[in-house]
């Protein structure tokens, strides 16, 4: 029996030399695997109240538009800057070499609504913690942070947990 780690492959030196890119697209591309991904995403959660599903730039709007559909409830993105055509809020955060920055549309959730944070994959955790930020300063209250991957070395988990985060990953 295939575990979700088994679809999953590597591509060396992408997008820079010394990176193992660590590629869902197979994952996505199985049908046992994409189901099998979005189940075990969602098993922490169940029986949970959760009104909007987050997903960050790029890998996870696809995950997260699957797990919106099987909660039935709403999708929100957090994009990259300039992408959102609608009055927005934004947060800086570090890169390897620099600085980039996400938005979120200012209207796109209420104070007090649960929010399900979702992304492919957790390195340094500075996507997801400007994420969170952002869903914070609109009122929203985190319920959880779901992954596929987590890269321990790049210590993402602590960040988030040191913001009082609960994290679930699928594999390392
Ligand atoms: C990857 C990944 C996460 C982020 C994780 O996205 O999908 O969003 O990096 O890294 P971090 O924990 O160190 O912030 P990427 O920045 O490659 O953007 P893309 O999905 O738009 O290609
Ligand atoms: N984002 C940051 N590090 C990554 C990696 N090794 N594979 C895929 N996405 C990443």
């Amino acid at each position: 029996m295939k575990t979700v780690k088994d679809y999953i492959r590597t591509i060396v030196d992408f997008p820079h030399e010394g990176i193992m890119f660590r590629d869902v697209t197979t994952l996505f591309a199985d049908p046992r695997g994409f189901r099998m991904a979005i189940d075990q995403m969602l098993h922490p959660f169940a029986g949970q109240e959760i009104d909007k599903v987050v997903g960050l730039e790029a890998r996870g709007f696809i995950l997260g538009g699957a797990i919106a559909h099987q909660l039935s409830t709403g999708f929100v993105p957090i994009r990259k800057k300039g992408k959102l055509p609608g009055p927005v809020i934004s947060e800086e955060y570090q890169l390897e070499y620099g600085e980039a920055v996400v938005e979120l549309h200012d209207d796109a959730i209420s104070a007090g609504e649960k929010i399900l944070v979702v992304d492919d994959l957790l390195a340094t955790g500075g996507t997801a913690a400007a994420g969170i930020r952002l869903i914070e300063r609109l009122g929203g209250e985190i319920v959880g942070c779901s992954f596929i991957i987590d890269l321990p070395a790049l210590g993402g988990r602590k960040k988030l947990e040191a913001m009082g985060m609960g994290v679930e990953t699928l594999c390392e």
